[in-house]
């Protein structure tokens, strides 16, 4: 099964009903992702990018069309079955960290080794181990609120790699940092994805997706680019004329 996708989406559509409108926020998307790349699905406000997230993350499920993590089939899984999944495969990074506040790094850290029923000793061993490879583990009996947002974000990395998942699956990572913070999260990134990890990030930014080996760039829904990150096509944008490397102080919606 050397050649089977980690991720897979087989003609993936979601559908809203508002009230008689229905929106396709995912229009008939396919593609493969591969153990060990780096690739960042990227496009402008309201173009799907959440949606994809939410079915990638096994948080929601398509509408229509297939979804396959791992070769297994996550649209006919139940709540459980997607929340067994979502531990044992996935690590997540949030634009806002998602620690929780009255939790030591140390006890953030080893949150997903909790749910998954590690013990103690070990749950305690791995997260200062993941601590460390982010540079924070002399911080480990610190609050979140005692370290800076770049810090913050890192303990999220630490927290999404502590459990090994196959795929790291990062939203809008450097959204809440300074240019120069988020310049060192993209680089543990990119670390990351060269010490043979798959990285799956989701911005909306050009010069952030540029870090990626490869693009897919939605549209309204649709998958109108994917392939390597060094092709202009990737970037083409219909209304502001944008390339790669434009748009690094965009703002947020
Ligand atoms: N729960 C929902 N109910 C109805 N419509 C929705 C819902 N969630 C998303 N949509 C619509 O689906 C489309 C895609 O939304 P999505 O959140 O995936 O975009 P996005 O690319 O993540 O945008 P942003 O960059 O602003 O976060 C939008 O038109 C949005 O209004
Ligand atoms: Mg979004």
């Amino acid at each position: 099964m050397e050649n089977t996708p980690l991720i897979e989406f087989r003609d993936v559509s979601k559908i809203y009903h508002m009230g008689d409108e229905i929106i396709r926020a995912a229009d008939h998307i396919s593609f493969k992702i591969y153990k060990g790349e780096f690739i960042a699905i990227v496009g402008q406000s309201g173009s799907g990018k959440s949606t994809c997230m939410n079915i990638i993350g096994c948080l929601d499920v398509p509408s229509e069309g297939e979804y396959f993590l791992g070769g297994k089939n996550v649209g006919k899984m139940n709540t459980n079955q997607l929340a067994e999944i979502r531990n044992e495969m996935l690590g997540f990074i949030f634009q806002q960290y998602n620690l929780l506040p009255k939790l030591n790094l140390e006890e953030n850290v080893e949150m997903p080794l909790m749910y998954a029923g590690v013990g103690k000793a070990e749950r305690l061993k791995r997260a200062i181990e993941a601590l460390a490879s982010v540079g924070l583990a002399e911080k480990a009996k610190h609050l979140p609120n005692q370290l800076s947002g770049g810090q913050q974000q890192r303990v999220s990395i630490a927290r999404a790699l502590v459990g090994h998942p196959s795929v790291i699956l990062a939203d809008e990572p450097t959204g809440a940092l300074d240019s120069k913070t988020g310049r060192d999260v993209l680089k543990i990134l990119q670390e990351l994805h060269k010490a043979g990890n798959t990285v799956v990030l989701i911005t909306h930014d050009n010069s952030i997706a540029a870090t990626a080996q490869r693009i897919i760039r939605l549209e309204d829904g649709r998958a109108v680019y994917d392939g390597p990150s060094d092709n202009p096509d990737a970037f083409v944008h219909s209304e502001f004329g944008m390339h790669a490397g434009d748009g690094a102080e965009e703002e947020e919606e």
